[in-house]
């Protein structure tokens, strides 16, 4: 009875462990595996067995790997690892390693393991979250944040390019919180001028100002017990930005005009296109808002980075649009794809609606082709345009003179992507593996990977 018991709490705890961490193995003091979640096979690529030797396991032979000398060491560590594939090829995954301590003493150590599952080599399945489509890994990553801190009140920095999904994004936080009932609330701090916004954003009362003919409450107070979304939160003033310090320090807002500070209860999500660090260094923004606003930072990759993305969410914008009285598009021509996934979108999933509203105007049939898109989609031949995301002004002749060009592509996508190999796989259209392979071919790989 108690055994059948164990084994419950066992698989309940195994399962908290996946909901909060994904993939993650558990060790003992030994190094040997005692449990692992339902994720890690996938990504380790075959069975674990309880009991093995985990540096073992993972490493192979390659026991000098920074991994297995870190676990032997009782160090935390986050290294690359490369794991052979059934096809005879490489991949890697990323493995974070620390240790467990109990009073002080090292009694085992968990490993967090990310990476693509087997399976997911071509193009991922399509998920919808709170109205958020996507196929591309990064974003499913991102889903799975949205969902951890939206339990939590934390306060939340959505990056992104525009027309990303920022605003998406914020909702959806809101949407999965337990503040869902309440009021989402969003305001664009770049669109009005200083005065006007200090008193939208905290309320006036009556007289505070000419044609301030009643007291106004202010988004703060409108979004009691929900959220407020304070979109380009990069473009406000200075002065407003000590005003929201002090609502967040003191968790009240004092109107335009009033004296009494007014309690509220918001959570604040705020987005913005540009670096908060770089505004900071700039000297346009406050170091103390920036850690008070990026609590939790969600970054949203732009979508060129998502290829997968573009083919699905074209074909939503078609769905959409689609109409049997008028036209219905039931393909696209593949040299129009092949320019969409070519393009680098500056402007992101709006722009990629508005293509598509576009060939709607222009085009008509049952085919979408080249010619319907947008001259900036249609672009030159593609046989003469450089690499996808690698801007023209780049010359991939300079520097590094004896490495070939593709080597030097790689690099400086890598470079583009803060040293993040996911993204800038994704950004070449290339897999994990494969850039993994070349960078191996070329000789590129540090010792971690
Ligand atoms: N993954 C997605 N799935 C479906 N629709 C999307 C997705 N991402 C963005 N959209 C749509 O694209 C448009 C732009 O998104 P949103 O307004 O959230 O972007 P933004 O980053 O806030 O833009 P801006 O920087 O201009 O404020 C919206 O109509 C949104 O619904
Ligand atoms: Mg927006």
């Amino acid at each position: 009875m108690t055994k059948r018991r164990d084994i419950d709490r066992h698989s309940i705890l195994l399962s908290a462990l996946h909901e909060v961490a994904g993939a993650a193995i558990v060790l003992d003091a030994d190094l040997r595996v005692i449990a692992h979640t339902v994720d890690v096979p996938a990504l380790v690529g075959g069975p674990v067995e309880l009991g093995v030797f985990a540096p073992q396991m993972l490493c192979g032979e390659g026991a000098q790997r920074p991994v297995a000398e870190a676990l032997a060491e009782g160090r935390a560590i986050v290294a690359e690892v490369p794991r052979p594939t059934p096809d005879g090829g490489s991949r890697v995954i990323l493995v974070r390693a620390s240790p467990l301590l109990s009073k002080r003493v090292r009694v085992g150590f968990i490993l967090l393991l990310e990476g693509e599952p087997w399976e997911s080599e071509g193009p991922g399945a399509a998920v919808v979250v709170h109205g958020i489509h996507t196929r591309d890994s990064s974003m499913k990553r991102l889903l799975r944040d949205v969902d951890r801190v939206a339990r939590r009140s934390a306060t939340v920095l959505v990056r992104g390019e525009t027309g990303a999904g920022k605003e998406l994004v914020a909702r959806a936080v809101h949407a999965a919180s337990d503040r869902a009932a309440g009021p989402f609330r969003a305001i664009n701090c770049a669109a009005l001028p200083p005065h006007l916004l200090e008193s939208t954003l905290f309320g006036h009362m009556r007289g505070a100002f000419t044609g301030a003919v009643r007291d106004e409450p202010g988004h703060f107070r409108l979004a009691d017990s929900g959220t407020l979304f304070l979109d380009e939160v990069a473009e406000l003033s200075l002065a407003l930005q000590a005003k929201l310090l002090r609502v967040l320090e003191d968790r009240s807002v004092i109107p335009v005009g009033g004296r009494e500070p007014v309690p509220v209860d918001v959570r604040i999500i705020s987005a913005t296109h540009r670096s908060l660090r770089d505004a900071v260094a700039a000297g346009s923004f406050r170091a103390d808002l920036m850690y008070r606003l990026r609590v939790v930072p969600l970054f949203i990759p732009p979508l060129r980075e998502r290829v997968s993305d573009i083919e699905l969410l074209a074909w939503r914008f078609i769905e959409a649009r689609n109409d049997p009285g008028s036209r219905e598009v039931a393909r696209i021509a593949p040299t129009a794809l092949r320019k969409m996934t070519a393009y680098a979108w500056p402007g992101n999933v709006r722009e990629l609606e508005n293509a598509i509203e576009y060939a709607f105007a222009m085009g008509e049939g049952p085919v979408l082709t080249e010619a319907h898109l947008p001259p900036e989609v249609r672009g030159r031949d593609t046989r003469t345009q450089p690499a996808r995301n690698v801007p023209l002004e780049h010359d991939p002749a300079s520097g590094d003179d004896d490495l070939p060009d593709e080597a030097r592509r790689l690099l400086y996508a890598i470079e583009r992507s803060a040293g993040h190999r996911g993204r800038a796989a994704a950004s070449l259209g290339m897999s994990r593996v494969t850039l993994w392979r070349k960078l191996k071919r070329y000789g590129l790989l540090d010792s971690e990977g």
